[in-house]
């Protein structure tokens, strides 16, 4: 039986158009579709691209166990046709500090559509509100344009560069360091 992870910080989300729930085993064909897909896998140099079903698995029951709540990730599903379109989520989430990190992908068919930042603004209010944010990091790899787009168009703030930051298959790689704080923040 799929487990359900009860936590008042990470509660079902609600948008105009979206439906942001935990995710469930039964979601991992999704999951597998969706992390198998090169091109969100593409810039996401922290994770190697899913091959194997059991990998997507693996992503699931990574989140549904979460380590003493330290990070969470979001379902989106669009109310019109309960499809499921994306996932985003917090993790390295340091409670002492008041500071996590964000992370999200969509599917390509639903780029360009509004979707990840309408997402993101339910999620950062959250949160701001359930889990008392005052610091929200993102690191984006320099030639992800959209992601970076989407970080301006939030609010968040380019702080700096950090060189060779992941190694993936023997190549390093740069990312930008991003981030929005509360006081910034305008929901
Ligand atoms: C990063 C990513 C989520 C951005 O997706 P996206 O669809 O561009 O993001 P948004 O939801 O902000 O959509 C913005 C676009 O929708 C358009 N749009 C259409 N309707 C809209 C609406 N109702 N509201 C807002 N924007 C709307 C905007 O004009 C913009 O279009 P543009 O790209 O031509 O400028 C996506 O490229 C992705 O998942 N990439 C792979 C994974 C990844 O890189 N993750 C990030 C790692 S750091």
């Amino acid at each position: 039986m799929t487990k359900i992870v009860k936590d008042n910080n990470f509660p079902t989300l609600e948008t105009e158009r979206l439906i942001l729930r935990q995710m469930t085993l039964e979601d991992t064909d999704f999951v597998f579709q969706h992390f198998s897909d090169s091109a969100v896998s593409r810039y996401l140099m922290d994770e190697p691209p899913v091959t194997e079903y059991a990998q997507a698995q693996e992503i699931i029951q990574f989140y549904l166990e979460p380590e003493e709540g330290t990070h969470n990730r979001w379902l989106m599903v669009r109310k019109s046709d309960h499809r499921s379109i994306g996932t985003c989520g917090f993790h390295k989430w340091d409670k002492r500090y008041f500071r996590a990190e964000i992370g999200y992908d969509l599917s390509p068919s639903f780029w360009g559509q509004g979707y990840m930042i309408e997402a993101l603004r339910a999620v950062i209010a959250s949160g701001v509100e359930h889990m008392r944010l005052n610091r929200i990091d993102a690191l984006v790899y320099i030639e992800n344009d959209r992601s970076i787009q989407l970080l301006r168009r939030l609010g968040f703030k380019q702080e700096g560069v950090l060189r060779d930051y992941f190694c993936l298959d023997g190549k390093f790689y740069d990312h930008y360091l991003f981030a929005l704080l509360q006081r910034e923040w305008k929901s």
